[in-house]
């Protein structure tokens, strides 16, 4: 259902829609007034690119597949990436937070004057590239893809695009990770590992993503690269999962059991067509998943803070009546 203050965003646009924009000058990223265009705003990396945004003194038109208002300074556009709504004319920067995949296929498709492109992938590029799952290996194998068509289109026209890689995000409670491991062990009392879960992670705070994000701005450095974005310590996963549970009150136990057991529930349940991909979730948990952030250090500035969550970062938020 589109609402009438999205309809009527929509309609002010539609007067500027054009289906082949001039490519905007590298001197209007610069320009406050230009309007970034975001994807996947509403969520947990949108929404702190958004924020950045806004400090930052930019509008931002914001596209979701629901009717959205809020806060100023953001003008939102009810649509999807297969089916967008008429977009303005004039971007200058074109954040992709959503699903790389559809990000890519419209973004080679629609042509919109852009000049700068900036669109998160994933670490799964590389980790699930060999994984004993086929869902996972054909995720990977569509953000390899993804990329490459974003990189390869952006150059084609004469634009800079640059792809981020997180690892594994948390900082809002809204990622299917930790807060989910939070939400398990508060009702619980306590958390299942297999022994042995020593893998080492990264998990990146969300703020610190959009801090990556806005340092490409019309920064030629970035142009055509792909970057990943850990956090900023490398811990166990078991040591993660227990700094998760320590912010906790009352504090679940981590209860460590023995893999077979763990491999058995797996195959139960995928057996009952539930817990799909649990396996390799944890045959992974004893594996490094370890990032260089050298590179994003080095042009982006990229400062990403050390693991130390707190409840609300592990928390849902509460939804408003
Ligand atoms: N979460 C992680 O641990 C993690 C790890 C590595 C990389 N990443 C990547 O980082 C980016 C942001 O992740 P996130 O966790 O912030 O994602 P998220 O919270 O799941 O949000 C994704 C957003 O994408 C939008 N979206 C989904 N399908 C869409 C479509 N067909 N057309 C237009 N918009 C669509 C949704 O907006 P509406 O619902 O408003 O339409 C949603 O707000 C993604 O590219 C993700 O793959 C995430």
């Amino acid at each position: 259902m589109v609402t009438r203050r999205a309809a009527v965003n929509s309609a002010r646009y539609a007067a500027n829609f054009a289906t082949r924009d001039p490519i905007v000058p590298l001197s209007a990223l610069l320009e406050t007034d230009a309007p970034v265009l975001v994807f996947g705003a509403s969520g947990q990396v949108g929404d702190a690119v958004v924020r950045r945004l806004l400090e930052g003194g930019r509008q931002v038109v914001a596209v979701s597949r629901e009717a959205r208002d809020g806060p100023a300074g953001v003008t939102w556009l009810q649509g999807s990436l297969d089916a967008p709504p008429p977009l303005p004319a004039g971007v200058g920067v074109v954040f992709s937070c959503g699903p790389l995949d559809n990000f890519a296929r419209w973004y080679a498709g629609a042509a919109p004057g852009a000049h700068q492109v900036v669109a998160f992938g994933s670490t799964s590029a590389e980790t699930k590239a060999a994984s004993g799952d086929a869902d996972e290996r054909a995720l990977a194998g569509r953000l390899l893809q993804a990329e490459h068509t974003v990189l390869e289109t952006a150059a084609r026209r004469g634009a800079s695009a640059t792809v981020l890689r997180p690892t594994l995000v948390y900082g809002v409670g809204r990622d299917a990770n930790l807060t989910r491991i939070a939400s398990l062990g508060r009702r619980l009392g306590w958390f299942p590992l297999p022994r042995g879960a020593t893998g080492l992670r990264q998990p990146v705070h969300v703020d610190d993503l959009a801090a990556a994000a806005l340092a490409c701005l019309g920064n030629p450095v970035a142009a055509g690269k792909v970057y990943a974005l850990p956090g900023g310590e490398r811990l166990p996963y078991r040591e993660m999962v227990a700094r998760v549970l320590a912010c906790l009150e009352p504090q679940p136990r981590l209860v460590e059991l023995p893999p077979a057991l763990f491999r058995l529930t797996a195959r139960a349940a995928r057996l009952a067509g539930r817990g799909a991909g649990l396996a390799a979730v944890v045959e992974r948990m004893g594996v490094d998943l370890v990032f260089d952030d050298v590179p994003a250090r080095r042009d982006l500035g990229y400062d990403p803070r050390r693991f130390s969550p707190t409840t609300a970062m592990v928390t849902p938020p509460r939804r408003e009546a």
